[in-house]
């Protein structure tokens, strides 16, 4: 699966990226992309030396690109999920005081050691299933102290991960326990002390505020990104997953790299994605497991949009960072095609990190990050048969980890 030069996104009817048949990919030593094409075009005396790695009559697909999750995080929400078995919904939870505020409790309790190893056993398990390039947010602090702290832990796990790792800051993820009640104090404080600690230390690439029904309003999110925007800080947020919220408009009003979620989202949305330079990007990760709808991947699609998929692997409506299970969750689920899932999986999420320059595609010059599947009978195999166990190999930078 390859893309031109210089194509760092991919919308519509466009995501459809064919394969090339019996192909070869060439690898220079420092782990960069010489050279791919048809077998049939390959001279074997240009081969000499090279080490030859046959795939065996596996596929050949671009690493993953998770452009939204919350993997930084204390403990799990287990209780939570038997009160959801029972027939609470999310936000009936999070009104008894739990959801975010639960792991914001938790997370206070850790101490910084403690969060990076959990967070970097998860980020590995990830990366074993596939995933070549992640985001992480924060969002479960919800003090500055913790906020910074959780920041702190993602700038260790950028340096301690063999991929990339982009970094948001969600300090609107809820109202802090300290400001309840106070939600308007909470905003203020959000942009007079949170953002300008965090942007002087440089922690965050993005920002991100969960612009919806019960939780933060159009007005408040506006107010932040403007705030940010100050700071260079571009937004990437949580956008109509409980209402029909104005969220997806004011991110594109303020350029927002990404609006995701996207559950609720009639005509007005995609239309006004459509004008826009904003990725629609959903979780259907999250719509299974709280039981919601699902995002319409398959409109959106057909109305030209570029859309990515990532996992939002968080504690509380998506305890999962598996991109296959997400990849097949876009077919069986959202309707789109396999080859346009893994597109909305792999280049549309690295752009929605601003990574599709160097990841998301097998590419001339780009680093040499891919998957070789088992041998499969086509594409639409790996999605059809979900469980079914894949991956043959993998290679970051060139290198089969
Ligand atoms: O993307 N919706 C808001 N935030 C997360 C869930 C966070 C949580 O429940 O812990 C999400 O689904
Ligand atoms: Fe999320």
């Amino acid at each position: 699966m390859a893309v031109g030069q210089g194509v760092e996104r991919l919308a519509g009817a466009a995501m459809a990226v064919p394969p090339i048949k019996k192909a070869w990919l060439r690898i220079a030593d420092d782990g960069t992309v010489t050279d791919f094409g048809r077998e049939a075009d390959l001279m074997v005396s240009e081969i000499g030396n090279e080490k030859v790695v046959d795939a065996c009559h596996g596929m050949v697909i671009p690493t993953f690109c998770d452009s939204h999750t919350h993997i930084i995080y204390a403990g799990s929400r287990d209780g939570e999920f038997l009160d959801k078995i029972n027939g609470l919904s999310y936000e009936e939870i999070a009104r008894r005081g739990g959801g975010i505020l639960n792991s914001a409790d938790r997370l206070a309790r850790a101490s910084e050691d403690e969060l990076f190893e959990a967070a970097r056993d998860r980020a590995v398990d990830m990366i074993a299933k596939g995933t070549g390039a992640m985001e992480i947010k924060s969002g479960y602090g919800l003090t500055t102290e913790s906020e910074l702290k959780m920041l702190r832990v993602a700038a260790r796990l950028r340096e301690a991960l063999p991929v990339p790792v982009r970094i948001t800051f969600l300090g609107a993820h809820a109202v802090g326990r300290e400001y309840a009640g106070r939600q308007a104090d909470y905003v203020k404080m959000l942009i007079d002390e949170m953002l300008p600690a965090v942007a002087a230390q440089g922690l965050a690439q993005y920002v991100d505020v969960f612009c919806d029904e019960g939780f933060f309003t159009v007005d408040e999110t506006d107010r932040i990104l403007t705030a940010a925007a100050r700071y260079g800080i571009k937004p990437k947020i949580h956008a109509n997953e409980l209402a029909c919220s104005g969220g997806v408009q004011v991110g594109i009003a303020h350029g927002a790299l990404s609006v995701d979620h996207l559950e609720r989202m009639g005509q007005a949305e995609i239309e006004a994605l459509a004008a826009s330079e904003t990725i629609a990007t959903m979780l259907p990760g999250a719509s299974f497991f709280l039981g919601m709808p699902y995002a319409p991947a398959r409109a959106a699609v057909d109305a030209g949009l570029p859309v990515a998929l990532a996992s939002d692997f968080n504690p509380g409506s998506s305890p999962s960072g598996d991109m296959r299970f997400v990849w097949a969750l876009g077919c069986i689920k959202m309707k789109l095609r396999p080859d346009e899932a893994l597109t909305a999986c792999t280049l549309n999420g690295a752009a929605a990190m601003g990574l599709s320059a160097t990841h998301g595609a097998i590419r001339k010059g780009a680093p040499a990050s891919f998957i070789i599947t088992r041998p499969v009978p086509s594409l639409a195999y790996i999605p059809y048969a979900y469980t079914t166990p894949w991956i043959q190999a993998m290679y970051l930078n060139g290198k089969n980890c």
